[in-house]
């Protein structure tokens, strides 16, 4: 069978170690013949495409980024977009097409599936935030890399005496926030689906340095929000890529400000930004990615088309697509109760209800 696949959205680590994985089993297996999308949906608009053989594949696993390169294109977006996607897939004849993506990327899938595309998709984000899965790959790379900065600003905020504010990546989701803020021992994790009350944040600090400690850290969510800001998140201007999402970013420098005015401790704002997405997969990222690209062309041959290659208590499963993208997975309450139960009167506990 002729497959197409694509890598679409922000990259994360892990995108070749699935793009691997697919091309070494679709080749040994099934003797198929794989065809790449260049940049997301534009190589399907714009029909730009890259052979892929063993050869491609080689040496690429422990590699960031995607050798098919991405984008955030909204074929819907785009003057005949949806069209031209499945012009270039009859073109090709395409028998089958593997888009690896988070939400985005995957309900464009979902359009195209609905139009008569043959479609199997693989979740990716660092962000950890889509339906159906209990694991997206590159979350775990970016917790390791954000847990290190964490132990790192330690060393350097217990030199100076301050408070440190790291703020994560994650967009409306604080999984990112939450796995490296408790891996990193931070003494406060703000996240998204909390509003936080800077007067208790603040006042937690306090309480801290005249418990003796002379230094705290703090990790805050792209997406957290202030209690006194109804709602609304800090964002870098007011532009939205093609998927209507806005550009999170700039709490950390607004946070260490407030907590500096109401505490009158020294405190200097962290961006970890795009460090969080770069390098080297970690292990478990390789291992998690290669199992969905084997889940993926299993699917593919046995014609699950409209679904998507999902982790579920260890096993990867076939799950519909539209159960991965009709809810953004945010962190539920159990796993807000086990932070809760490591602070006292800090962090999340006392941050306010939204
Ligand atoms: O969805 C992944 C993500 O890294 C978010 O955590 C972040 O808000 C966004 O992408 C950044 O997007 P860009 O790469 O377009 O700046």
């Amino acid at each position: 069978m002729k497959i197409g696949m694509l890598t679409g959205g922000g990259d994360c680590p892990g995108l070749n170690a699935v793009i691997r994985a697919v091309v070494r089993k679709g080749i040994f297996h099934y003797q198929d013949e794989i065809v790449g999308f260049m940049e997301g949906w534009r190589g399907l608009i714009d029909d730009n495409t890259m052979v892929l053989n063993l050869d491609s594949v080689s040496g690429i696993l422990p590699r960031g980024g995607t050798i098919l390169r991405t984008s955030r294109t909204n074929p819907s977006k785009r003057p005949d977009g949806v069209q031209r996607c499945l012009a270039a897939i009859e073109k090709h004849k395409i028998g089958a097409l593997i888009a690896i993506g988070g939400d985005d990327t995957l309900s464009v899938a979902q359009k195209l599936y609905e139009a008569g595309a043959k479609v199997v998709g693989v979740p990716k984000t660092i962000d950890n935030d889509l339906g159906g899965t209990d694991y997206t790959f590159g979350f775990d790379t970016a917790c390791n890399i954000v847990c290190e900065a964490i132990d790192r600003v330690h060393t350097t905020a217990e030199a100076h005496n301050r408070v440190m504010v790291v703020e994560v990546m994650g967009r409306d989701a604080g999984w990112i926030a939450l796995y490296s803020g408790i891996a990193g021992g931070a003494d406060a994790i703000l996240i998204p689906e909390r509003r936080f009350d800077v007067d208790k944040v603040a006042e937690s600090i306090r309480q801290r340095h005249e418990r003796g400690r002379y230094f705290s850290i703090v990790v805050v969510a792209e997406g957290a929000k202030f209690a006194e800001g109804k709602g609304a998140p800090v964002v870098q201007d007011m532009g939205k890529d093609e998927f209507g999402h806005a550009k999170l970013g700039g709490i950390a420098n607004i946070l260490a400000r407030e907590i500096e005015k109401r505490t009158g401790y020294e405190t200097r704002a962290v961006v970890l930004g795009h460090i969080q997405r770069g390098g080297s997969p970690s292990a478990f990222d390789r291992v998690l990615a290669t199992r969905y690209g084997l889940g993926a062309i299993d699917m593919v041959h046995r014609g699950e088309f409209g679904r998507m290659a999902a982790l579920r208590a260890n096993k990867i499963v076939s799950i519909p697509l539209q159960d991965a993208i009709s809810r953004n997975r945010t962190v539920d309450d159990e796993m807000i109760e086990i932070v809760d139960g490591l602070f006292e009167d800090i962090g999340v506990k006392e941050a306010a209800s939204s």
